[in-house]
């Protein structure tokens, strides 16, 4: 490894993996997704997608970095050189570049909010006066662009600065933090008036709304929660160190970044039914039913420009952890220095999320495109977030499991770990749960 590369320090891995897979996905996606797939059997099928799906996924990716030592194009083509694998590396990169361009944008209007919250423009709201505030923000393209901008140079200003200076350090206070905030707000939409209603709407599934799209829906977002079938967790892998106990550390990852998940779901719900709005009202739900809940708080004031500067934080350490596939590829393929690898990439991530920063919400420009029926934001989260990231983990399974096959990941990760209980279980899962169970999710829903 050189000196461009760089390594993380033991704590410093679970940190920024952490970091990673806690960001947007969870309070502003897994809500909404929820929400528009009918509740409680979501939820319940999104956990089963974690524990049977992701998790073994997550444990490869981490063990393919460490092993390799590479970003994924590199990683797939050390082990298999000159074979067509490294286009899984190729898909991830690609991925990672489109993500970046729509997640800036959601995580810029936070940016933004942080600003409306903290000049007191969240006082006196109500649910209507929540909704026109959205609408007006995400509809003003020069304000979305500027965001998307400041977005983008604040992610490409850490990764520039490298992995264990820049990433390290941004996870290790706020966190904590942000869980804070976030226990402060469940326990004020917990007691709302009219917070059962949304609480059984989360938690009670009904089994009889069961629809085949509810299940790739879950399984997307397991992906893209946990910052998996791109290669991020390929990369970050890439830093730890030998000493590192890789299923551990990966158990933690998914068992923290569920949690807040849910912890968010336990939020967003009472507040959607107690305000009477419509749990399926899609990606907008987090901006328009959170500033009400502020405003009916003790020390909402101080806690509502808290909430949205620590996710815009959360947000940040995600696109940390995606540009850096990109830049990590372009560093170790083609020479690059980091800096230029990081400047260049970023801006061009930038100029592809102009469309998603002008299709939000239902009109204006690239909204209510034609043929889907949905906005280019929304349309590119689907592909990119959950459809692409699935194409990607059902073709890292199968490297790792019958290519790389699993006994010599199991070696791998024996680093650091030690006797390795479970890795029989791992292997099985690896090899035929995961990939089988993608496939025919994949299958059935283009049938
Ligand atoms: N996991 C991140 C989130 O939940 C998003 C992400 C997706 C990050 C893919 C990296 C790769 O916000």
């Amino acid at each position: 490894m050189t000196d461009n590369r760089g390594s993380f320090s033991r704590i410093g891995f679970i940190l920024a993996a952490a970091g990673s897979a806690v960001g947007l996905g969870n309070l502003w996606k897994f809500p909404y997704t929820v929400g528009e797939n009918g509740g409680g059997l979501f939820v319940l099928v999104y956990l089963i997608s974690i524990v049977v799906i992701a998790l073994p996924v997550l444990m490869a990716e981490v063990t393919l970095g460490r092993h390799t030592g590479k970003n994924p194009v590199g990683a797939f083509g050390a082990i298999r050189p000159g074979t067509p694998w490294k286009w899984v590396g190729y898909l991830g990169v690609a991925s990672g570049f489109m993500i970046l361009s729509f997640y800036a944008v959601i995580a810029g209007t936070t940016l933004g909010y942080f600003l409306k919250a903290i000049t007191g423009q969240f006082s006196g709201i109500t649910t209507e006066g929540a909704a026109a505030m959205y609408t007006g923000f995400v509809q003003n393209p020069l304000l979305q662009i500027i965001v998307l901008a400041v977005f983008i140079l604040l992610t490409v200003y850490v990764v520039a600065r490298g992995v264990s200076g820049g990433i390290e350090k941004f996870s290790k206070i706020l966190m904590p933090m942000l869980f804070g905030i976030l226990l402060l707000l469940l326990v004020r939409s917990l007691t709302l008036n009219g917070a059962a209603a949304g609480i059984e709407f989360y938690l009670k599934p009904d089994f009889k709304a069961f629809k085949p799209s509810i299940i790739i829906a879950a399984m997307g977002q397991a992906f893209f929660s946990l910052s998996l079938g791109m290669g991020t967790m390929i990369t970050y892998g890439s830093y730890v160190p030998k000493k590192e106990n890789v299923p551990v550390s990966a158990g933690w990852i998914a068992f923290f970044d569920t949690f807040i998940a849910i912890v968010a779901g336990f939020i967003i719900f009472p507040a959607i039914f107690s305000q009477g709005m419509d749990p399926a009202a899609g990606s907008g739900v987090m901006f328009n039913v959170l500033p009400v809940l502020f405003d009916k708080m003790p020390l909402g004031a101080v806690v509502g420009p808290l909430f949205f500067l620590l996710l815009s934080i959360a947000a940040l350490t995600s696109t940390i952890s995606i540009l850096e596939v990109p830049v990590a590829f372009a560093i170790d393929e083609k020479g690059w220095d980091r800096k230029k690898a990081a400047y260049i990439i970023g801006g061009i991530a930038m100029v592809f999320g102009i469309p998603s920063a002008l299709g939000q919400g239902a009109v204006g420009f690239f909204t209510n495109l034609p043929l889907f029926h949905m906005s280019f934001l929304d349309l590119w989260v689907e592909i990119w977030g959950n459809l692409s990231l699935s194409i990607g983990a059902l073709f890292i399974a199968i490297f790792v499991g019958w290519s790389w096959k699993t006994k010599n990941a199991i070696a791998e990760m024996k680093e650091g770990a030690g006797d390795l209980k479970f890795a029989g279980l791992w292997a099985f899962m690896l090899k035929y749960v995961s990939p089988v169970l993608i496939l025919a999710i994949l299958l059935s829903s283009i049938l």
